[in-house]
This record gives structure tokens, sequence and C-alpha cells, in this order.
């Protein structure tokens, strides 16, 4: 009697274990797929022709620091669109506006330097 009682609940621990380590497994082989540093590779080369495939540097930046209030490729949302901003502003004052804020819009001045010269530069171009 007790022999069985035994042997059954160690039959049950031991299935517990496998269906918790195939859980485990699992999971950090499915979280080992991405890879860290995918854009850490190859920066696009700086070129005035041709339109890159992927998003430019640039790009990224206004998406990570602006696109939440200015919307998807610079058409506005909560903000004023940035679409011909190259127009309104130079690349100056594009950094003062990130720098202090314009209106209601606050200060971005937590974006790193060269960040902010990066979108300045590039916003300015945008005609
Ligand atoms: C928290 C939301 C918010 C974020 C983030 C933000 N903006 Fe703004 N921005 C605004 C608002 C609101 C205005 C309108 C200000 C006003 O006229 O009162 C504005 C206005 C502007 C203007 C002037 C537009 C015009 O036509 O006069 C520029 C240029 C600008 N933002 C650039 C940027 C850039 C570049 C970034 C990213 C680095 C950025 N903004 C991030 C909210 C934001």
């Amino acid at each position: 009697m007790e022999k069985r009682q035994g042997t059954k609940t160690s039959l049950v621990s031991r299935l517990l274990v496998c269906t918790s380590l195939l859980f485990l497994f699992g999971c950090s082989s499915d979280s080992a797929t991405t890879s860290p540093d995918s854009s850490a590779s190859s920066a696009p080369p700086e070129s005035d022709s041709a339109p890159p495939a992927v998003l430019s540097a640039e790009e990224k930046l206004y998406e990570m620091y602006c696109l939440n209030c200015h919307g998807e490729q610079l058409k506005g949302g909560y903000a004023p669109k940035l679409e011909g901003i190259g127009n309104k502003f130079s690349e100056e004052e594009l950094l003062k506006i990130m720098v202090e804020g314009i209106g209601k819009m606050p200060s971005q001045k937590y974006i790193p330097e060269e960040d902010q010269k990066l979108l300045a530069k590039w916003l300015a171009e945008q005609k």
C-alpha cells in the first residue's frame, strides 16, 4: 500500500517538473530570437540621392522623440504637422524650439544634444 502511494506521488511530481521545464525552455528560446544589436551594425551612408528603404537615423529619432505628438511622417496629430517645416524655420530655430519649447510644446532638452542637432538639420531640409 505505502509503496504504491510513494510511486504515485513521485510520478506526479516528475510530471510537474517536466512540464515546467518545457515551459521554461519554451519561454527562454522564444526570447532568444530577438537579438539585442539589430540596429548597431550598419548606419546608412550620408547621401542626398535615392531615399533609403529603411528608416534613416533621423527618422528613427523623430519617431522616438516627436511622433507621439506630431504624428506619423510629420503629418501632425495632437501637435501641428511638421511637413514643410524647413520653409518656416531654420536649423538654428528648430534647435531652439527643441531646447526651449514653443507655445504649448514643452522643452525637449532631455534629448541628447547630438540627436537634437541631427533632428534640426533633417527637419530644416523638409521643404
Ligand atoms: C508633448 C508633445 C510634443 C512633443 C513630444 C513634441 N512636440 Fe513639437 N509641438 C507640440 C505642440 C503642442 C506644438 C504647437 C505649439 C503651439 O503653437 O502652441 C508644437 C510645435 C512644434 C513646432 C512649431 C510648428 C509650427 O508650425 O509652428 C516645431 C518645429 C516642433 N514642434 C518640433 C518638434 C520636434 C522636432 C520634436 C521632437 C524632437 C517635437 N516637436 C516634439 C508638441 C510636441
